[in-house]
């Protein structure tokens, strides 16, 4: 029996995991949010002090973590035992986190990890390589962003939610400075799959965007 998989990829702060955990609720799917599975390596490369450009010592942490994903409601997730989903969403996280991303055999110890997600009755994954090296074969495939300006706008508005001091500039030299990274590193940078729906939703708001995204499997 074939697994169906919808893949959304983008740059950093398109929305991704908002729709894409609303689109899994609403089908019923597993959801994967692969980029946490980065944020937990760079967590673990951050807390064992490892040089972040000896490749063979960071892949000897990825291949050592055990990590745990409760996808209940919200998700948690244990690295060895440990409650780290407070660290998860630190700017710092994913700034680290894009780094390690960026060594190849790094990305090879961590592919299994993240195929393993894939069980009936389905799989909403998101990430920047899902639909173009993870799932290359996903029956659905979107790939979601919006202006630089309105994702850092956007990430700016939740920090200060959540009572964060944040600082808006900052902010877009970060996001503008992750994305090149993803964009240009030479293993499975962040790019679109020929076969995927382009969504920019820098105007749109982000009940239409899971609609189109859910009319696309309908
Ligand atoms: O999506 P999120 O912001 O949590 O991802 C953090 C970082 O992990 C990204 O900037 C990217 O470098 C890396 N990542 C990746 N491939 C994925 C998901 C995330 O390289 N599939």
């Amino acid at each position: 029996m074939t697994i169906p998989v919808l893949t959304i990829d983008g740059p950093s702060g398109a929305g991704k995991g908002t729709v894409s955990r609303a689109v899994a609720k609403k089908l019923g799917w597993n959801y994967l949010d692969s980029g946490s599975i980065y944020r937990s390596l760079a967590i673990a490369v951050l807390q064992q002090a490892v040089d972040l450009e000896d490749e063979t010592a960071v892949v000897n942490v990825a291949q050592a973590m055990a990590l745990d994903f409760d996808c209940h409601d919200e998700l948690v997730v244990r690295l060895d035992g440990e409650d780290i989903t407070a660290q998860l969403g630190l700017e710092s996280t994913g700034n680290t986190a894009s780094i390690v991303a960026a060594l190849p055999e790094v990305r090879h110890v961590l592919l299994q990890k993240q195929k393993d997600f894939k069980r009936l009755p389905g799989l909403v994954a998101d990430g920047r390589d899902m639909g173009t090296v993870v799932f290359s074969d996903a029956e659905y495939k979107v790939f979601l962003t919006a202006s630089a300006a309105e994702r850092a706008g956007r990430r700016y508005k939740q920090l200060k939610e959540k009572g964060i001091d944040a600082n808006l500039s900052r902010i877009t030299n970060e996001i503008e400075e992750r994305d090149r990274r993803d964009r240009e590193r030479k293993t499975a940078p962040l790019a679109m799959a020929s076969d995927a729906r382009y969504i920019d939703s820098s105007d749109m708001t982000i009940n239409a965007v899971i609609d189109e995204v859910l009319n696309l499997i309908r």
